[in-house]
């Protein structure tokens, strides 16, 4: 059994001074082909969804089944609840197993966010998960339905925040942003220096799609524990279905499956070798 806290996997990457891949999965091929890339690589992963997009993948069948494939898998997985925007559907997730859970109050002022996380930490506690919030606001959104304009994460401002929270991952937004990049990122490494030097917690880097690969380096040796990467596997795995409808006239329904599958697996195993969690399962 192998489905476990995401806590205990940020400890390990702290010491190991690595970051750990937190997929977006939508679908069971997916989960398959995340769990494949990480049982091939010898990697611990995160798998999560977001609360926005349980209109296409409904919480109560994804989320037991991501449960499932964590639980079996040969190596560490948590099941992670992503930008959770209501404490109903996070206890909901709870309830089904999740081992991890993120409140995002970031559009909320200091203090509402700060009295909104402490609700979610409670209810995480009762069933021993973690918890994840943001402060700052990273750019773009979730599922590509607004264009949220960036916020620099405050440094003094995220000492407050974990000093009353204490959260297990604090998210921070350093010139991130959510789905594909109009014009390259620029990512502020001094921003994250300055929130590291002041608080302990693990850092978690939101809108890993299009962030280039000295920028995750960067970033995992100043402190980012917890990757998210969403848009980047849902491309692949579409990608990879239009390449069948080019070669095959009348498709056969299980290479689309396979496709999928493919095309998750190859985006996880990418990013994990850039993220340096490889053999650390
Ligand atoms: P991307 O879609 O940019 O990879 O962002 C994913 C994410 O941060 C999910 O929370």
């Amino acid at each position: 059994m192998a489905l476990v806290n995401m806590k205990k996997l940020l400890y390990d990457a702290e010491i190991g001074n690595y970051s750990v891949g937190s997929f977006s999965v939508a679908n069971m091929e997916m989960v398959i082909g995340a769990i494949k890339a990480a049982e091939e690589l010898k990697s611990p992963i995160i798998i999560q969804i977001a609360e926005v997009r349980l209109n296409h993948s409904p919480l109560h069948l994804i989320g037991p089944l991501m449960i499932e494939a964590a639980k079996k898998a040969t190596v560490p997985v948590a099941v992670h609840f992503d930008h959770g925007l209501t404490l109903e559907k996070i206890k909901e997730a709870l309830e089904i197993g999740f081992t991890s859970v993120m409140i995002d109050g970031s559009k909320l002022s200091l203090d509402e966010n700060i009295n909104l996380t402490n609700k979610a930490k409670e209810l995480a506690n009762m069933y021993n998960a973690s918890i994840e919030a943001e402060i700052g606001i990273v750019g773009g959104s979730e599922d590509g339905s607004e264009n949220i304009k960036m916020i620099y994460t405050d440094p003094l401002e995220a000492k407050k925040f974990f000093e009353e929270t204490n959260v297990d991952a604090l998210a921070v937004a350093i010139g991130n942003a959510h789905g594909v990049y109009k014009y390259s990122p620029k990512l502020n490494i001094d921003i994250l220096k300055e929130i590291r030097d002041k608080v302990k917690a693990p850092l978690v880097l939101h809108g890993g799609t299009g962030i280039t690969e000295d920028d995750f380096r960067a970033c995992t040796q100043n402190g980012i524990r917890k990757i998210n990467v969403a848009t980047a596997t849902f491309n692949s795995v579409a990608k990879k279905i239009s390449g069948i409808y080019k070669y095959v006239e009348n498709n056969e329904y299980f290479d689309i499956h396979q496709a999928e599958i493919q095309g998750a697996y190859e985006n996880v195993k990418k990013h994990i070798k850039i993220f340096g969690s490889k053999n650390k399962a």
